[in-house]
Formats: C-alpha cells, structure tokens, sequence
C-alpha cells in the first residue's frame, strides 16, 4: 500500500460512530476520506458528520455520501484529519500547498485532537527547508503584498495557474509562495509578522497545532504525540 493510503488508514483508527470530524485536504487525506466512506458503506461506522476543508474534499466527501456539516452547526470537532507539507521535530507544520491553507486552519482551529498523516520525505529539520511557504493573500493590491513578504527575508512570488493566470482559493484569494533559503529562522515571530499585516489573509504555519503526528515510511508506522 502506498504510504499516504498507510498513514490514512491508521488515522482512521482513532475515528469512532458518532463523531464531528474535519476532513482535511491533498492526496494523503482523500485516502483517509475513501477510507471513511467505505466503512460507512459497509456500515462498521455510523452517523459520521464530517466537516470539509475544501470545495473538492466537500465534493468527495459528497460523493462517497459521507455527511457534511458546517462549522456553524458545531462548535467543538471531534477530530480533525489533515496532511501537511512539512514537519518539524515540535510537530509544527507547513501546509497549504493544496491550496486549502485558510479553511483548514479555521477547521483546525475547532479541536484538541488534531491528526496529521504524512509519509517520512514530509519530515524536516527546520521548517522552510523544502519547499515554499504559502500565504494567502487579498488579490487587491496583491503585487504591493508580495513586495512585503519579499522584504521578509524570503523570495516570494504570486502562484500562478499554467495559463498565467493567479491560483484563486476557495475564499476568492490569491496565493503567494515564499521561498527560505537556509529554512525558516523564527517561525513563531514570522507568524506574529504575517498576522498583523493588512492583506495577508492567512498564512501556511500552523504551529502548536497537531496534536499527533502519524508518519508511515517503509519501515512501518510511527505515532508522534505533541508535548504540551
Ligand atoms: C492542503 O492545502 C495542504 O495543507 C495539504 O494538507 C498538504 O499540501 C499535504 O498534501 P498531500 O497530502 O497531497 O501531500
């Protein structure tokens, strides 16, 4: 089985009949939300609400007739189930790269049982060190924002579509992704940097915020539990 389908399917361990569960999104957590449809299916599971992070993890979801809720509806998740594109030793995270950023970290916001899943290559050492950081922006003024995260000490850019044209979210935003050299120096002082800004949105850091990390490599699956 391939390794995001491996970390999915031990996250679905912790899913029990009867919870309020965010379902999350990229290719690691469609494995989990196939998972959860079937066992609904089959009906090992019952009256699962789930709460999407996405147009395409809420169409999924639709599909494999998993019910949805909206945040408005509950106050407290149950769990949520997420990937991420990187994870450092104090199991913070870089997400967004599925273009989700904002409506999972309002989702992730709702629980104390946050679950990650990912597979071995997501680990880091320091976070920015393999790939971009992605910030959500307002498509107004949107050059003059990039201007500033350039200032940050990262090489930002707008993500732009194949055609040229900029990514849009769900929210209507536009994406920025913010290239470290050496990783990331202060992760919590640029979070506090990006929340005070007019115009960033949201940003791709969610530190503090998992509360276990299910990482599958070839030689089995390993359970990282946050120390807080
Ligand atoms: C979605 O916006 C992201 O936060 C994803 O959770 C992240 O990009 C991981 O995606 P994969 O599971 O596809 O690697």
């Amino acid at each position: 089985m391939d390794l995001k389908a491996q970390a999915a399917a031990a996250a679905l361990e912790y899913v029990q009949s009867g919870m309020m569960i965010g379902l999350g999104t990229g290719s690691t957590t469609s494995y989990f939300v196939d998972l959860l449809g079937e066992k609904l299916k089959q009906g090992e599971l019952k009256d699962i609400h789930g709460v999407p992070t996405s147009e395409k993890t809420a169409s999924r979801a639709r599909a494999l007739k998993i019910p949805l809720i909206s945040l408005d509806e509950v106050s407290e998740l149950d769990l949520v189930v997420d990937g991420a594109d990187e994870v450092d030793p104090q199991l913070n995270l870089i997400k967004g790269l599925g273009r989700a950023l904002l409506r999972e970290k309002i989702v992730e916001s709702h629980t104390s049982h946050f679950i990650v899943v990912v597979d071995d290559s997501k680990l880091v050492p320091k976070l920015g060190t393999k790939g971009p950081l992605p910030v959500e922006i307002v498509p107004y003024a949107a050059k003059a924002h990039i201007r500033w995260l350039n200032s940050l000490g990262c090489k930002a850019e707008l993500w732009l579509e194949t055609d040229g044209t900029p990514v849009t979210t769900d929210n209507g935003n536009y994406l920025a992704k913010c290239w470290f050299e050496n990783g990331i120096p202060d992760a919590y002082a640029l979070a506090e940097k990006l929340a005070w800004r007019a115009g960033i949105v949201e940003h791709g850091l969610f530190l503090g915020m998992a509360s276990l990390v299910i990482v599958a490599s070839p030689n089995g699956i390993r359970k990282l539990e946050a120390k807080r």
